[in-house]
């Protein structure tokens, strides 16, 4: 469990719903409560969320659960970044999750696009940050917060330098930064600077997301499920290589989210959490870094954008 500033508490396994297709995102959900899980990781571009809702819903009244025992997250696109339109934006997805309050909600990318735009195809669908800078968009964040309709509010894919830029003017300060985070992308620096600042930070792409479009897929890829090191230490430790990547991200005290909606893989995942690596399997899994994104963020540095990879991941 995380604990959040006011107490709260964030169970730190949660469901990633990210390529979970309408379809087969309702019966993964139902599944995932029945197993155990009560943290779910939501955002409206995953286009998905009426049906994750109907789940919540005929869960909580079948009796399942309760919506006290549930942590749910959601993220804010980058075509509604101005303060007046975060808090219709975040309504809208409440509406579709049928809550009446999130847990945690997150500025999805610091990139923003014209509005009604989901996917910019060319230069000028995208807004560069001088003309929406993230401060206004996160006191937009604040705005949601005191109007009680989320408990919590953080970002995402975002480096230390845009975190520090958005405490310098905030109010409530960030408390979560999800970004990609797996054995080939430790990130070490950024966990350090946001404990020490009291900001969790959620791991996503944990299992190095096998089953992204191949659109937004590199060619050779290495794989994190048949890594060499990993599978190692999953016949060590009698478990398979998921299992390993996700018990290796809850030891270094971050929340992470596989997604799946494959009944058993989802109580796989799920009883990762009982899992010990011992010093030496950390040791080996933390001589893999080498700095590798699976998601690199090409499809926002396009030929016009005012982002480049430089500029989006400050690095
Ligand atoms: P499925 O949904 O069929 O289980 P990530 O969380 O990094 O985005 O990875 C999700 C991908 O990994 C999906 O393709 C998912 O498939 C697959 N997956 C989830 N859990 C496991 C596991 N324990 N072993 C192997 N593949 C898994």
């Amino acid at each position: 469990m995380l604990s959040f500033r006011n107490g709260d508490m964030m169970p730190a396994l949660g469901l990633g719903t990210w390529k979970s297709r309408p379809g087969e995102v309702y019966d993964a959900i139902r599944e995932a409560i029945k197993i155990g899980y009560r943290h779910f990781d939501c955002a409206f571009i995953y286009e998905n969320e009426k049906e994750i809702g109907q789940a919540l819903t005929d869960a909580i009244s079948d009796g399942e659960v309760s919506r006290n025992d549930l942590w749910i997250t959601s993220k804010l696109w980058c075509d509604v970044h101005a303060r007046a339109d975060v808090i219709p934006a975040l309504k809208g997805t409440l509406a579709d999750l049928k809550l009446e309050y999130l847990d945690l909600y997150l500025i999805h990318w610091p990139i923003a696009f014209q509005k009604g735009i989901k996917y910019p195809r060319i230069g000028s669908e995208f807004i560069s940050l001088d003309d929406m800078p993230l401060e206004e968009t996160w006191a937009g964040m604040e705005d949601a917060v005191n109007a009680g309709l989320t408990r919590h509010i953080g970002v995402s894919n975002f480096s230390i330098k845009k975190l520090k830029q958005i405490s310098a003017s905030a109010t409530i300060k960030p408390e979560m930064d999800q970004v990609e985070m797996h054995p080939l992308l430790q990130q070490s620096k950024l966990v350090s600077f946001c404990h020490a600042e009291g900001i969790h930070v959620t791991a996503y792409s944990p299992l190095g997301s096998p089953d992204r479009h191949p659109s937004i897929k590199g060619k050779d890829e290495p794989s994190l499920l048949e890594h060499p090191v990993i599978t190692k230490i999953a016949e060590r430790n009698n478990c398979s290589t998921g299992q390993v990547l996700i018990q290796w991200a809850m030891a270094r005290g971050t929340a992470v989210i596989p997604k799946s909606v494959n009944p058993g893989r989802l109580k796989q995942n799920f009883d990762a959490a009982g899992i010990s690596l011992s010093d030496k399997d950390m040791a080996d899994i933390n001589a893999m870094d080498r700095h590798f994104r699976y998601l690199e963020g090409g499809i926002w540095t396009i030929e016009g954008s005012p982002y480049t990879k430089a500029n989006l991941w400050d690095e």
